[in-house]
């Protein structure tokens, strides 16, 4: 049976009103690119003729701005799951024109198959190589691709010209059997495969072949600065600590890290201090700075879910695949983010925060408690299952107009109970084996910004003695404060 290779306006018309859509890849790497902007065309023509169109959208994990941001400005999303980074996106979810639920993202590819969700309709993937036996390769993200190509009537693959077919190998192809029959997850270190190389389906689901030649859609991270290599550095300083006091073992253990640049940077920091062994990497997304490490040899192996590298790293691996190949391989997010694998790894995993508070409770994902910024992405598949977890977030924010450490989170992702580490520019706290209140003096003395430290020493005074102190009529006054002033440190305590 001959491939039915056609253009992306055609592939989009198998896309009707009302579907339920699963796209590949993950972040924008291995996202599907022009299909999805055929589809926000087709959305827009339809809405100038007064017709109705929306779809649902699964997606492993954000996609480039040709998926999100073109369905977003189209409007042509119903509800999408379960993480994003598109600002037109963000723009849509925080206007309640889009529904948007916040899933963990090792969550989502069971929650389709135990029929939670909505079964996917169309799956649209990006592969390196697609064959008339139905085998289809990934490129640079793996995400859900598995699951919904299996759930899916109709399969569209974008064919990735721009892709090396050599990527072949890198991947890891594997789902879970569902309870009562799933058994162990066998991966017992980073570098175990467990599945297939590719994806295998029934070569007459795929309805549509289109070929494109696009690079990754992944931006640039922002420069090392002060503030970022400070954190970098007390990351660092906190794991050799803890490996010469015995409690890290000495061959040391897998790392995740997180997403975004102060992720990026802290993987940075941690490459650099050559006290701290080479390590593995047990992680969800691997970003620029582990490739780096790994041709120092201070990375031996990253196992994650994704390559969300800029175009030049992604190059530097095509042009080098025989040193890269047995450095990476690429799992389903089910895989990647697993907590039972997690917790048997034995994972150090580091996330940023957008806001922590002082008893060590962490928001990830709402600006001020309503906005949406993007999600809890894999955050608490890691934190909640971590050997150690580690939260990093810069003091303030916002030219220091925002302090990041407040009484009382504005929203919460991440509680008391998960959260074993908090680190700023300014230093470490130590959350283990303390009180709420034992913690509240660690994280302000260690943690708080300067400028805001006598206004967190005032909160406790004015706060009730308790199990956990609290002033209920302040606690958000310094968030107040800022919608009202822009400003926190015009906080007053009345
Ligand atoms: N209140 C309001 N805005 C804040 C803030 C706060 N307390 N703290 C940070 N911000 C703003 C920053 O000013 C910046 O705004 P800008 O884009 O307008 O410049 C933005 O949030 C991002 O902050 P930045 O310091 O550049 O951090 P980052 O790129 O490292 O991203 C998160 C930080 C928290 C947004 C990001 O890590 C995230 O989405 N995390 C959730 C998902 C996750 O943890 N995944 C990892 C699983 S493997």
């Amino acid at each position: 049976m001959a491939l039915p290779f056609m253009t992306a306006a055609e592939a989009a018309q198998f896309v009707k009103h009302g579907d339920v859509v699963g796209m590949g890849g993950f972040t924008p790497a291995g996202a599907p690119k022009e299909v999805p902007t055929a589809i926000a065309h087709m959305a827009t023509a339809l809405h100038a003729e007064g017709k109705p169109f929306k779809i649902g959208v699964y997606t492993g994990a954000s996609t480039g701005d040709s998926c999100d941001g073109e369905l977003a400005r189209a409007h042509a999303i119903e509800f999408r799951t379960p993480y994003q980074s598109n600002k037109d996106l963000r723009t849509e979810l925080n206007s309640q024109q889009a529904h948007y639920f916040d899933l963990h993202l090792s969550e989502l590819a069971q929650n389709l198959r135990y029929g939670f969700l909505p079964k996917p309709d169309v799956a649209i993937v990006e592969a390196c190589i697609v064959n008339e036996q139905g085998e289809i390769v990934p490129t640079a993200g793996v995400g859900i691709a598995p699951t919904i190509c299996n759930m899916a009537d109709k399969i569209i693959v974008e064919l990735n010209e721009a892709m090396p077919a050599t990527m072949r190998g890198m991947h890891d192809i594997y789902e879970p059997l569902d309870p009562p029959l799933r058994r162990e997850i066998p991966v017992y270190k980073p570098s175990d495969r467990i599945g297939t190389d590719c994806i295998k389906v029934d070569p007459k689901k795929i309805v549509a072949v289109v070929k494109t030649n696009r690079p990754n859609e992944v931006g640039k991270f922002a420069e090392l600065d002060e503030t970022t290599k400070r954190i970098g550095d007390n990351v660092a300083l906190f794991l050799e600590t803890e490996m010469k006091a015995g409690r890290i073992p000495a061959s040391f253990l897998p790392i995740q890290s997180g997403v975004g640049n102060i992720a990026n940077a802290v993987l940075g920091a941690l490459g650099e201090n050559k006290d701290i062994p080479a390590f593995e990497m047990y992680t969800e997304v691997i970003q620029d700075s582990v490739i780096g490490l790994m041709k120092e040899g201070r990375v031996k192996f990253a196992s994650g879910c994704s390559l969300t590298i800029g175009a030049d790293k992604l190059q530097d691996i095509v042009d080098h695949m025989d040193f890269f190949r047995d450095k990476i391989v690429l799992r389903p997010q089910e895989i990647s983010n697993n907590p039972e694998v997690a917790r048997r790894l034995g994972l150090i995993t580091i996330n940023t925060a957008l806001e922590a508070d002082i008893f060590g409770n962490i928001n990830s994902t709402h600006v001020c408690g309503t906005k949406m910024m993007n999600g809890i992405g894999g955050s608490g598949d890691f934190t909640r299952n971590a050997y150690i977890s580690i939260y990093t977030t810069p003091s303030t924010a916002k030219n220091g107009c925002i302090s990041s450490i407040v009484p009382m989170v504005s929203h919460l992702d991440h509680s008391e109970h998960s959260v074993k580490i908090l680190i700023t520019e300014h230093g470490i706290a130590d959350l283990r084996g303390k009180s709420p209140i034992q913690r509240a003096h660690e994280i302000i003395e260690k943690c708080v910004d300067p400028a805001y430290k006598p206004m967190m020493r005032e909160y406790l005074e004015k706060s009730k003695v308790a199990h956990t102190q609290h002033n209920l009529h302040l606690a958000f006054a310094m968030h107040e404060e800022f919608l009202r002033s822009g400003d926190m440190r015009n906080t007053r305590f009345e």
